[in-house]
């Protein structure tokens, strides 16, 4: 089951002057701002350059009043399919290697999703995390510019992969989130709309610039991943996260196989064969729930080419390669 409500913005508090002016921006752009097909709901909102449904616009919104960053957070940030799933178990393992033994782990019952609260799901009231002790982890698909500026003091992790592989994993994720109401979304119809950069979060090409320019300014602030290099070089990434997070691997645990130890606590292999993550739902603030399993498919890359035609294919990587000119990215044609 995975359930989505209808978000009418009609929930107002009366007593709390703030909340009632998002409430009153949020119907006010809902009116206003353009429309696209969604994906998920009816219509997605183009909101400061990037396509939100109500929800998350609303999140959005709750974000920039009541979320109270500090310097030492450390926010994962990805685009929708990307890797967040398996970062958040790296990261969750990680950090907290010390607090759980690798024969009784946290994961073992609990899953990837729960470890690291998400921010685009916030509702009124916010939830406090202010006795969260540092360093406190969050997770967003937000795009870098859509998150208020108090959060440039924070350490961001971004993962990114091969839109191909992102647009397939993203249309069979979403095709079962998909309102009953509406008829089902086609892939070619999926294909446009990702082309035109109108899905939630997206444009995908802009979202990731976003984290990208980001990075190379504040290479110190922002870890730049992909997905691919994870898959190809686990122990290198993990390496780079341990001290990111300013918990680099010891002498003594490089000896003891640490690395090797999270790797496979987080492996695509071990945690969809668990049995928490095969049934039941995880919930993610008070609106959304997602079936477990769906977070677990394939995790393989390429098989984009089980799905998209020559010519689909060709369409992306030109937009790829014209999007991403002169940044530095390459590397997204496999
Ligand atoms: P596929 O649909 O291509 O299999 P996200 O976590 O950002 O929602 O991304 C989900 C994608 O990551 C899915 O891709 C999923 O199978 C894959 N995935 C989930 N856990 C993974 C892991 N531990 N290792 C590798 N890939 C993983």
């Amino acid at each position: 089951m995975s359930t989505f409500p209808s978000f009418t913005g009609s929930e107002c508090e009366e007593d709390d002057v703030e909340y009632n002016k998002i409430c009153d921006k949020h119907k006010h752009l809902l009116e206003t701002l353009p429309k696209s097909g969604g994906w998920m709901e009816q219509h997605l909102y183009n909101y400061n350059g990037f396509w939100l449904n109500q929800m998350f616009l609303k999140a959005n919104l709750l974000v920039h009043t009541y979320f109270k960053s500090e310097p030492t957070d450390i926010v994962l940030a990805s685009f929708m399919k990307s890797g967040n799933t398996w970062l958040k178990a790296l990261m969750f393992s990680t950090l907290n290697r010390d607090r759980y033994s690798f024969s009784n782990h946290y994961l073992h019952n609990n899953s990837p999703q729960s470890t690291i609260p998400f921010l685009d799901v916030e509702t009124y009231p916010m939830t406090d995390f202010t006795t969260v002790s540092a360093p406190r982890l969050f997770s967003t698909h937000f795009a870098r510019t859509l998150l208020p500026a108090c959060m440039s003091s924070c350490k961001f992790i971004y993962v990114c992969r091969n839109p191909k592989d992102v647009l397939v994993s993203k249309w069979l994720f979403m095709s079962k989130l998909r309102s009953k109401d509406l008829p089902p979304l086609s892939l070619d119809e999926a294909f446009e709309l990702f082309c035109l950069g109108a899905t939630e979060f997206g444009p995908f090409w802009e979202h990731v610039l976003s984290y990208w320019r980001a990075s190379l300014e504040s290479p110190d602030k922002i870890l730049f991943l992909r997905y691919e290099e994870l898959k190809k070089q686990p122990e290198v990434v993990v390496r780079k996260l341990a001290d990111f997070m300013g918990k680099p691997i010891s002498m003594e645990e490089e000896k003891k196989g640490v690395v090797g130890e999270i790797i496979n606590l987080c492996s695509f292999e071990n945690l969809s064969n668990l049995e928490v993550n095969k049934k039941g739902v995880d919930k993610f603030g008070r609106l959304l729930e997602v079936e477990k399993k769906g977070f677990f498919r394939k995790g393989e890359i390429g098989d984009w080419k089980n799905y998209l035609s020559e010519e689909m294919k060709d369409r992306i990587d030109g937009i790829t390669e014209q999007k991403f000119q002169g940044s530095g990215l390459i590397g997204f044609g496999e």
